[in-house]
């Protein structure tokens, strides 16, 4: 296992028991109900760039049920994990995932480019909406979202940079409210699962 995967499953933990805590009780697998405060606590206003190149902001996702995946697009093998199990959870839920927009953020909004994010999620879901941003917007979303990431140098010294970020799969409702998190352990099964009986 490389140092990188753990580190992101050391990260995920973090973040799911974060938003675990937040959630009181309500597990990933429990039936859907809404937070008693009524208050987004993962999750908020963002305004961000498209991978058409559009502005758009967390209003144009109304109305459908969001699932929302951070990364970036040089991430060796945990977000080509995380966007292919959202990929397989959304195929097999059929008709229903109409109701879901896949977002894809980036943590690198300096090498991913509308372009390079055009590329890199039309091999997964049709339907991705891959979305970058200046950085300070990018860094808002990603402290909202309560995501883990860092960015470290990559080796050898001088060959560049990746991160070490929490692999979570965030479901927010058709109002942008949290529902719940799936991680990096979820199967595609499951969250199809999951999804089927809370959309
Ligand atoms: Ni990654």
């Amino acid at each position: 296992m490389t140092r990188l995967l753990l580190l992101a499953m050391l990260g995920l933990a973090l973040g799911v028991a974060a938003a675990l805590s937040l959630q009181g009780s309500l597990g990933p697998f429990a039936p859907p109900r809404p937070l008693s405060t009524g208050t987004a606590l993962i999750g908020g206003p963002f305004r961000l760039v498209d991978h058409t190149g559009k502005q758009v902001t967390d209003q144009d996702f109304r109305g459908r049920h969001m699932l929302v995946y951070f990364g970036f697009t040089h991430c060796p093998d945990v977000c080509p994990t995380g966007l292919n199990t959202m990929t397989v959870a959304l195929n097999a839920l059929g008709q229903k995932a109409e109701r879901i927009t896949p977002l894809f953020i980036t943590l690198d909004p300096e090498r991913d480019t509308p372009e390079l994010l055009a590329q890199y999620v039309k091999s997964f879901h049709p339907r991705f909406v891959g979305l970058t941003g200046t950085p300070e917007n990018v860094a808002q979303v990603v402290k909202a979202y309560k995501v883990a990431a860092k960015k470290v140098p990559s080796e050898p010294p001088g060959s560049g940079y990746t991160f070490d970020h929490s692999s979570v799969i965030y479901w927010m409702d058709e109002n942008g409210q949290f529902v719940a998190p799936f991680t990096h352990g979820s199967t595609p099964e499951q969250i199809t699962a999951r999804l089927n009986e809370g959309l």
